[in-house]
C-alpha cells in the first residue's frame, strides 16, 4: 500500500525540484554576462560609464608614437594649452582657434570627448586683459571671451573647466588676488558661469582647481562652500575638477571624503590633471580606487601621455615612459579600473 504521506511528499519534492530548475534556468537564459575585462584605460573606464583621458598638445598630434597611445588607450581630452586666454584671443576681440580646433577635430574623429581647459584663469593670460583696472570692462571682456570661445566650440565640448584656480593657498579659504578678483569682487565667478551657461547650454560647467583633494584643507572648504551655495542659488555649475598633482605619496587619505562630500552637493567631480612624482603604482591604485568609489565620479583626465610629455620635467610622474612603453603605474589604474592588460604576441 502506498503510504499516502510519502506518495504526496515525494510529488511535493518533485514539484519542488522542477520549480527551482525552472527558476535557475530563467535566471541563465536572463542573466547578462559581465562584459570582458579591456586592455586600455579607456575601454575599460567605460565599462563603468566612466572615461579615461589625457592632456594634449597639438604640435604633438604629428609624432606617431603620441597619437597611437592617444588613440589606442584614452577617451577623453583635454587641450593642454591651446584653449586658454593667450593662446584664443592674444589681442582684444580677434580669436584664433588654429591648434585648438586641430585638437578638437582629432578627437571628434576618433570618439574621444573634449573638456574644454580653459576660460577664465589669472594665468597664460594676455597682457592687455591684465591691465584693465575698470569693472564694467573687464566684465564685457570676460563674458565676450566665455561666449566668444564657448560659440565657437558650441556643441563639441563635453565639459568646460569655466573658471581655473580661483583661489588661494594656504588657510584663507578665500579667492586667491587676480585682475578678476581685484576689479570685479567675489562675484566674478558666478557671472563666468551664468555667461556660459546662456553660451552653451549642451556643456557640463565645471569649476577646476589643485590642492583641493584634502578634505582638512581650507582651500578645500572655501571651494566646497561655493559650490553649496551655487547650487543652494541654482548658480549654474556641472561639476568640479580636482587637477590631482601629486607628491610620490599619491592623494591624500581623505581624497575619497572629498569627492563623496562635493558629489553628494549634485554635482559631478572629475579627476581632471592627475600626475604623480615618480609614478608609484600604489598611488595611481589609489586615486584610481577614490574615483571608482565615487558614482558621480565622471572619470579621471592625465595630464600627459608620456613623462617626456609632462609639464613636471624630470618628475616621470605619468603612465607611458618617454619611449612610448607601459610603466608599472599603467597597469595598476588599468587593473584598479577593472582592466586586464593586453597580451602582446
Ligand atoms: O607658446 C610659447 C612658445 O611660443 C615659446 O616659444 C615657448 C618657449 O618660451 O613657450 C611657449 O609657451 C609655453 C606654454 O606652456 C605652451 O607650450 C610656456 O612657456 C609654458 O610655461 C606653458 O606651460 C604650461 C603651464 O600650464 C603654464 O602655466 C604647461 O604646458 C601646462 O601643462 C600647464 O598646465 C597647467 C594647467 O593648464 C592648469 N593646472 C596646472 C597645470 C600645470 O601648471
Amino acid at each position: 500500500m502506498k503510504h499516502p504521506h510519502r506518495s504526496s511528499s515525494r510529488r511535493a519534492c518533485l514539484l519542488g525540484l522542477l520549480a527551482a530548475a525552472t527558476l535557475v534556468s530563467i535566471g541563465t537564459a536572463t542573466a547578462t554576462p559581465p562584459a570582458p575585462r579591456a586592455s586600455t584605460l579607456g575601454a575599460q573606464a567605460a565599462q563603468s560609464g566612466r572615461y579615461f583621458g589625457t592632456a594634449v598638445a597639438a604640435y604633438k598630434l604629428n609624432d606617431r608614437t603620441y597619437t597611437t597611445l592617444l588613440d589606442r588607450e584614452f577617451n577623453r581630452v583635454t587641450p593642454e594649452n591651446e584653449m586658454k586666454w593667450d593662446a584664443t584671443e592674444p589681442s582684444r576681440g580677434s580669436f584664433t582657434f588654429g591648434p585648438s580646433d586641430q585638437i578638437v577635430n582629432h578627437a571628434l574623429a576618433h570618439g574621444q570627448k573634449v573638456r574644454g581647459h580653459t576660460l577664465v584663469w589669472h594665468s597664460q593670460l594676455p597682457g592687455w586683459v591684465g591691465a584693465i583696472t575698470d569693472a564694467t570692462t573687464l566684465r564685457g571682456v570676460m563674458n565676450n571671451h566665455i561666449a566668444g570661445e564657448m560659440t565657437h566650440f558650441k556643441g563639441k565640448i563635453h565639459s568646460w573647466d569655466v573658471v581655473n584656480e580661483a583661489f588661494a593657498d594656504g588657510g584663507s579659504g578665500q579667492h586667491r588676488s587676480s585682475v578678476f578678483q581685484n576689479v570685479l569682487g567675489d562675484g566674478f565667478i558666478e557671472t563666468a558661469f551664468r555667461t556660459a551657461r546662456t553660451a552653451d547650454p549642451s556643456a557640463k560647467l565645471c569649476y577646476n582647481d589643485y590642492s583641493i583633494e584634502d578634505w582638512n584643507s581650507a582651500k578645500t572648504q572655501g571651494v566646497y562652500r561655493m559650490v553649496r551655495d551655487f547650487k543652494a542659488r541654482g548658480v549654474p555649475i556641472d561639476c568640479v575638477g580636482f587637477q590631482a598633482h601629486f607628491g610620490t605619496s599619491g592623494p591624500p587619505a581623505s581624497f575619497g571624503t572629498t569627492l563623496a562630500n562635493f558629489a553628494a552637493l549634485g554635482v559631478d567631480v572629475q579627476i581632471t590633471e592627475l600626475d604623480i612624482a615618480q609614478a608609484p603604482p600604489t598611488a595611481y591604485a589609489n586615486t584610481v580606487r577614490a574615483c571608482m568609489n565615487v558614482a558621480r565620479c565622471a572619470g579621471i583626465t592625465v595630464w600627459g601621455i608620456r613623462d617626456t610629455d609632462s609639464w613636471r620635467t624630470g618628475e616621470n610622474p605619468l603612465l607611458f615612459d618617454g619611449g612610448g612603453n607601459k610603466k608599472s603605474a599603467y597597469y595598476a589604474a588599468l587593473t584598479t579600473l577593472g582592466g586586464t592588460p593586453a597580451v602582446h604576441k
